[in-house]
């Protein structure tokens, strides 16, 4: 962690001054955080800051979901994942100081235009896809892959935010996980049952569901009441919009396998030729570890 900040009250604007940040507008707002964009006054480069408060939860409940954020963030480089510049601390609160997704939500974008064309979310759907390939490869899960916690940067490039759910390779002790966790509407059957299941099969499952919302503007397992939500996803009652196309249909219905070991995995899927169609997909992403490893040969 960097070092003890105090917020001061920069003189005359107004301003809010946090070490060597200059905090500005909210830019969203969850149970026990804020995030600002804020901008380093040293190169004036736009950060995003999440902001923790200490008092809004009990040590228990907050403090192993900051260091699984922070740990998983550090140890993910990928284009397609939001990186971690720092973290601050004072007695009350916590700064984790990180890249700024300039285009918002993705969330926003869908709700604004009510759904997306078939190669938008195919770009977006082979940009998550490539960044859960790569926390998997690493051993980390995700688990609340939603909307949500999709950001797009200024080039309109997806990146992958809020890791304070995710499961980090030590935790994993025989390769299962047992928390129940994730938001609802997004949540593999085998994780609402509290069974023992596979983060990264979990992840897979969440695809279908983001995949599903890009392209129809809505969820395939949806109700006011939550008991009924889960009956309709463990029934798997849910119709796909008569503009989905089949190549689609099928991904998402091999996505939405209720049986997590013959669901597709993210590896699988990769190789779907839908998948592979687009041709806005980003760069391949090259870890930057092979590189070194390939400087050092003779
Ligand atoms: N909202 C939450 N995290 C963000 C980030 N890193 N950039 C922009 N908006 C955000």
């Amino acid at each position: 962690m960097g070092p003890a900040v105090e917020p001061t009250a920069a003189a005359g604007a107004g301003e809010v001054l946090l070490g060597k940040y200059k905090l500005g507008r909210l830019l969203g707002r969850g149970s026990f955080a804020k995030v600002h964009q804020a901008r380093r006054l040293a190169d004036n480069t736009d950060v995003a800051i999440k902001v923790m408060d200490k008092t809004r939860a009990t040590i228990t409940t907050m403090e192993p979901n900051i260091i699984r954020e922070v740990s998983a963030m550090r140890r993910l480089r990928h284009p397609n994942i939001v990186r971690i510049h720092e973290v601050m601390a004072t007695k009350s609160k916590i700064y984790l100081v990180m890249e700024y997704a300039r285009g918002g939500e993705l969330l926003s974008k869908i709700l604004r235009v009510g759904r997306l064309t078939e190669p938008v979310t195919c770009r977006y759907f082979q940009q998550v896809v490539s960044a859960l390939h790569f926390c998997h490869n690493n051993g980390i899960a995700h688990r609340d892959i939603k909307p949500q916690n999709l950001l797009l940067d200024h080039d309109g490039n997806l990146k992958v935010s809020d890791f304070g759910l995710s499961a980090l390779p030590e935790q994993l002790k025989d390769g299962l996980l047992r928390t129940a966790c994730g938001t609802p509407a997004y949540t593999a059957l085998e994780v609402i049952g509290r069974k023992a299941y596979d983060g990264a099969k979990a992840d897979a499952w969440s695809c279908g569901v983001i995949l599903y919302v890009f392209l129809a503007g809505f969820l395939p397992f949806d109700d006011g009441n939550l008991a009924l939500m889960y009956r309709k996803t463990q029934r798997r009652e849910f119709r796909f919009p008569p503009w989905f196309s089949k190549p689609v249909r099928w991904v998402i219905s091999r996505l939405l396998d209720p049986n997590p070991e013959t669901r597709i995995s993210i590896e699988a899927l990769m190789s779907v030729a839908w998948f592979k169609k687009s041709p806005n997909r980003s760069k391949e992403y090259v870890d930057p570890f092979q590189l070194d490893l390939m400087t050092m040969l003779p």
